[in-house]
């Protein structure tokens, strides 16, 4: 079975966009595995859009891969990613034409599923333009989702129709692994702060086999690539991908992995927030937080007993961020107390019995992981 707990790999769009090719994508794949990535759980490697010709192959009506930037053809680098260890994901898009305007799988499903099956594809990616107007979004779901599944290969489907159609609703009956619940990530704070903020809510809607995805990680891009804006600094970044973890998204990394800096390494690899990610009970978070919108503190029932805990200063200046434990459920007077040790500090808190107040400084978190003792 796929994505029983939320997958983890790269994708080719943020940094690189229109300008991928076999070399680039066997080099992501070195760096994937010598960089330690793999290792870490990032096994999908997928190419996103713009690999195509634009325009089907006029015999077959195949897909087919644009002959400058893949020579060999597509197996030759899937056969090159399988190499390595790592998974083969690729794109196509439910409309008439994808989004950066090659040929779409609408009314191909079948004999598309069966060519990325051909091409040796584990994972797809499914995008949403150039929809026909008159045709239910969530039916085109469905198609490819049965499709895949005729393929003759198992082929993760992660679909991308932006949180249209209450997609949490119905997606994960369509036969989907993970799905887009948001516009397009960009490389910068507010950006992914408010995807987050967006997506509090909806995190009862993912679960094993089917997740969420709040969009590709813009950690480690510094404002070079293809979500331009301003980038962001190694605090934001951190704040990003603690914010990814403690919510259960999955992890598909965007930067170039051929040139992490160290920082940024340490912290896509960094294990105590990966199992945080991948911890087995799946569940949502409950935003426990008392009254700024800037000062949040996300609480989540995890796996053997424990907890996370996460305090978030959205905010531009250093500031305390209260957390009342009885917005969590455990009540003043019940001989219960936290204890909790942050994850990157290591720093221990001692006996939470009703509050705490964290400084936490501009952009930045504290995560932790606790767990409930009597006193
Ligand atoms: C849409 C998707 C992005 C990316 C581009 C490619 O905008 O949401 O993630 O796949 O298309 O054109």
């Amino acid at each position: 079975m796929l994505a029983m707990t939320p997958p983890m790999g790269y994708n080719t769009w943020n940094t690189f966009g229109t300008n991928i090719n076999a070399q680039l994508i066997k080099e992501t794949a070195d760096a994937m595995v010598d960089q330690g990535l793999l290792d870490a759980g990032y096994k999908y490697l997928v190419i996103d859009d713009c690999w195509s010709e634009r325009q089907r192959d006029p015999k077959t009506d195949k897909i087919i891969p644009d002959h400058n930037k893949f020579p060999n053809g597509m197996n030759d680098v899937s056969d090159y990613v399988h190499s390595k260890g790592l998974k083969f994901g690729m794109y196509s898009c439910a409309g008439v034409r994808t989004c950066a305007d090659y040929p779409g799988s609408f009314d191909h499903e079948f004999l598309d599923a069966r060519t990325f099956a051909e091409y040796g594809c584990d994972f797809l990616k499914y995008d949403f333009c150039f929809k026909p107007a008159t045709i239910d979004g969530p039916l085109l779901y469905k198609r490819m989702g049965m499709a895949l599944k005729a393929s003759g290969r198992e082929i993760l489907f992660s679909a991308c129709n932006w949180g249209s159609d209450n997609v949490g609703t119905w997606i994960r009956s369509a036969g989907a692994h993970m799905y887009r619940s948001t516009g397009d990530i960009f490389d910068n704070f507010e950006s992914m702060k408010n995807i987050a903020k967006s997506q509090i809510q909806n995190y009862c809607y993912s679960a094993p086999g089917c997740f969420n995805d709040m969009d590709m990680l813009t950690c480690g891009m510094y404002g070079k690539g293809n979500v331009g804006s301003t980038g962001s600094n190694d605090t934001d970044y951190k704040t990003e991908f603690v914010l990814w973890c403690l919510f259960g998204s999955p992890l598909m990394i965007g930067c170039d992995v051929r040139n992490m800096t160290p920082a940024t390494k340490a912290l896509l690899t960094n294990k105590e927030l990966i199992r945080l990610n991948q911890d087995p009970e799946c569940r949502g978070v409950i935003d426990v937080s008392a009254w700024d919108d800037n000062k949040k503190v996300f609480f989540r029932h995890l796996a053997d007993g424990e907890y996370a805990i996460g305090f978030f200063n959205f905010g531009e200046n250093e500031a305390t961020i209260p957390f009342y434990t009885f917005h969590a459920g455990l009540v003043a007077g019940c001989g219960c107390g936290f204890e909790m040790k942050e994850l990157f500090t290591g720093e221990e808190t001692g006996l939470v019995k009703d509050y705490m107040n964290p400084v936490v400084g501009a952009h930045d978190c504290k995560i932790y992981r606790a767990k409930v003792v009597r006193f």
